[in-house]
């Protein structure tokens, strides 16, 4: 069955939709964009000792988890399969072993049940996770806003011309500030995944104790944090590791107050040359107090209004997935699914119109 056969509805579509690319099994049912179920399995277990996640066990605990996961979204939501218009799953970008379970599961059920299956773009779903919730604001606000995507594989500041219409204004050199997170905290021996933790210790922690360079703060929209990781880590060869609680909080907070300052100073750039009067910052770093506190007052001060995610949509979930499909649908554009592990925002436009 094709995405074309879905009839028009008064109410939003229902779709079922799966998440698998990266290391978080998940599965969601919405009705446009209200969440009637979102389930998540995370591994994070699993990647804990070795401080990132291997992408041959990520794609093992997906085949274990994801037939469960589905069943529980489907009960939680109250409703069977026929009464779902539409399937979706994330196809790109992400891990491909990763992405091909979630994938396969979506194909046999599609054709199982005889429903339509559209592929969904991670990052377009990391868009739609801000508007969760509140269709009438989704469709007064999704357009025109800039995002800052942040998470543990991306950081992008990207201009959000119409649904489906994504133009890149910049992007990180080298490792994603999630990622930096991740690293920095399997340094300290703090453990995995890294955001969280930092983010907690920095709380309590001098943001001035350590003077941490900003990368490239001063030119145009890209970013760069391999250069804060090297160093954090040469910091830590030339003083050692730290022996308190209060050194250890300092650190993470010198570090945190580094990124915060960079994202935010990028953001306010972006949103002065495109003109931006709207900022929704999304992904799993989203979910961090210091960004958020930043971004709200750099908001006030420079006169752009801020909304943060509700934190159970900041990290990797299914009811993005499914609310972007909900609304792939809605405007009828093509959503084949084509599994890539790299495949830009720019490029799904193209496809898109
Ligand atoms: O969006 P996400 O769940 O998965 C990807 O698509 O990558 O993001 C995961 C990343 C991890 O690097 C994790 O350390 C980071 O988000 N993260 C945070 C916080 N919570 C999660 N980083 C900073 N502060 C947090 N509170
Ligand atoms: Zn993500």
């Amino acid at each position: 069955m094709t995405q074309d056969s879905v009839a028009p509805m008064s109410r939003g579509y229902r779709v079922l939709a799966i998440e698998s690319s990266c290391d978080e099994t998940a599965a969601a049912v919405v009705e446009g964009l209200r969440v009637c179920s979102s389930v998540v399995a995370s591994q994070v277990e699993v990647h804990a000792e070795f401080g990132g996640v291997v992408p041959e066990l990520a794609s093992r605990h997906h085949l274990d988890a994801i037939v469960p996961v589905i069943r529980a979204a489907l009960e939680e939501s109250e409703m069977d399969l026929q009464e779902i218009d539409a399937l979706a799953v994330t196809d790109s970008p992400g891990l491909v072993g990763a992405l091909l379970v979630g994938v396969m599961a979506a194909r046999g059920l599609a054709m199982s049940a005889s429903l339509p299956l559209l592929g969904i773009h991670h990052l377009e779903g990391h868009l739609v996770s801000s508007f969760l919730g509140d269709s009438e604001r989704a469709a007064r606000e999704f357009a025109p806003h800039l995002a800052l995507v942040v998470s543990g594989g991306h950081t992008e500041l990207i201009a959000v011309e119409a649904f489906g219409r994504y133009t890149k204004l910049g992007s990180t050199r080298d490792d994603a500030v999630g990622e930096a997170y991740d690293k920095v905290s399997k340094m300290l021996g703090t453990g995995y995944p890294g955001g969280p933790v930092i983010d907690d210790l920095a709380s309590s922690g001098d943001p001035d104790a350590i003077a941490f360079p900003r990368a490239m703060i001063s030119k145009g929209l890209e970013f760069s944090f391999s250069g804060l990781k090297t160093a954090v880590a040469v910091h830590l060869e030339r003083e050692g590791m730290p022996t308190s609680r209060e050194a250890l909080a300092d650190l993470c907070a010198s570090f945190q107050a580094a990124v915060v300052e960079v994202l935010v100073h990028k953001t306010v750039r972006a949103v002065k040359s495109a003109g931006s009067s709207q900022v929704r910052v999304v992904g799993g770093v989203a979910a961090n107090s210091g960004l958020r506190a930043a971004m709200k007052e750099a908001g006030d001060r420079h006169g752009f209004t801020f909304e943060a995610v509700p934190l159970r949509y900041c990290g990797d979930n299914a009811a993005m997935i499914a609310g972007a499909a909900a609304l792939r649908l809605a405007h009828k554009m093509p959503s084949p699914v084509n599994v890539r592990s790299t495949f830009s925002l720019a490029a799904l436009s193209e496809e898109s119109t």
